[in-house]
């Protein structure tokens, strides 16, 4: 079969994105697919990239990016005359139909959230992990949590700052005495923690709203949440394959500069955070976490592959904080590396990970 590795994009995420793919296709078997993989520019280009995973690694603390090389192979804004006359010509072709599958290894909006699912779904071709509403409620922060809690899963507190409507003097107070101190200020649609602050003094509030604006004009505002912080795998969800959970694993930071896992500690200060994985828990909150997962990747209406990160409280109590439904895949990334203590190693992953998509 054809695999379109298809990653970058528009959103904040891009270069994560861009690693994801580095890991994918260092591991994916050449004998048995024929890989093409295609970069999204930050500017939303669709283009064809290099397939050498050399080229995306993060290294020395920087970060990958496509370029637009000129081949475009999908024609959306800023497409040139040249694209057309070519396209014209029979010399460029969108490859979309050309493709058994397309592998969405993009994180954040116009990838994570529904935008190229649903246009995979126009095109009728066949791609890795969620579908349309599965990947937009997973991507928005509110909506998820209401999803969540319909299900009757525990989530945090939190307050929604809807778009466009001001936050003045009343609202402010209302949050902090509503959900306390330290909270977190979040995009609602956003991922690597980006635009996320931690709130400890509520003259900073503001500030940290206007910071999370800049990535998304919708906010959410969360209860700091006490207990461990876990993350467990969930794989599966189409018909024959019931989703499983993994192993949890912990997220322990260990660096104190860190006031929370944000995107430095996540991807450029290796010494500052440790994944344990697996995480040294008891067996039947591992049971319990696992369980949850599982609801909650059924009830958000996930497929093929999602990572369910939770708390679990000093007695026991399983919280859902987020679920990623394209979670960071490098080698390294907590997803991955909780399959891989499960008994599924990185490449049988992505083959398990295609063979659904194609079922
Ligand atoms: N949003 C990042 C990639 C994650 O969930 O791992
Ligand atoms: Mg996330």
């Amino acid at each position: 079969p054809r695999v379109m590795v298809l990653f970058g994009g528009r959103s904040g995420e891009h270069a994560i994105s861009c690693a994801t793919a580095g890991g994918v296709l260092r591991a994916i078997d050449r004998d048995r697919y024929d890989v093409v993989a295609v970069g999204i520019t930050r500017a939303g280009q669709w283009v064809l990239a290099d397939d050498d995973p050399d080229r995306w690694a993060i290294r020395d603390g920087v970060l990958p990016q496509v370029e637009d090389t000129s081949t475009h192979v999908l024609l959306p804004q800023g497409t040139t005359d040249r694209d057309v006359q070519l396209l014209r010509d029979g010399r460029l072709a969108a490859p979309l139909g050309a493709v058994d599958v397309v592998f969405p290894l993009l994180h954040g909006p116009f990838g994570e959230d529904g935008t190229v699912q649903g246009l995979l779904e126009l095109a009728d071709v066949r791609y890795v992990g969620s579908g349309v509403l599965a990947s937009a409620v997973g991507m928005d922060k509110h909506m998820m949590k209401l999803v969540l809690a319909g299900s009757g899963l525990t989530v945090g507190r939190f307050r929604v700052l809807p778009a466009g409507r001001p936050v003045d003097a009343g609202t402010l107070d209302a949050v902090v005495a509503d959900l306390g101190l330290p909270l977190f200020v979040k995009p609602a649609r956003a991922g690597s923690s980006l635009g996320i602050s931690r709130v400890d003094d509520a003259a900073d509030l503001p500030a940290a709203i206007a910071t999370a604006r800049e990535h998304d004009p919708k906010v959410i505002v969360e209860a700091a949440l006490v207990g461990r912080e876990i993350e467990c795998g969930v794989l599966g969800g189409r018909a024959g394959a019931p989703a499983r959970a993994s192993l949890p694993g912990e997220i322990v930071v260990t660096d104190t500069r860190h006031a929370f896992y944000d995107f430095e500690a996540k991807y450029l200060d290796e010494a500052g955070v440790t994944l344990a994985c697996p995480a040294d828990l008891a067996p039947d909150v591992v049971a319990r976490v696992q369980d949850v997962a599982v609801r909650a990747f059924e009830a958000v209406g996930c497929e093929g592959l999602a990572r369910v990160d939770v708390f679990v409280t000093a007695d026991g109590e399983v919280v859902v904080n987020e679920i990623n439904t394209m979670p960071g895949f490098t080698p390294y990334s907590m997803y991955p590396r909780l399959w891989d203590v499960s008994g599924v190693d990185y490449a049988a992953l992505v083959d398990e990970l295609v063979g659904l998509a194609l079922e």
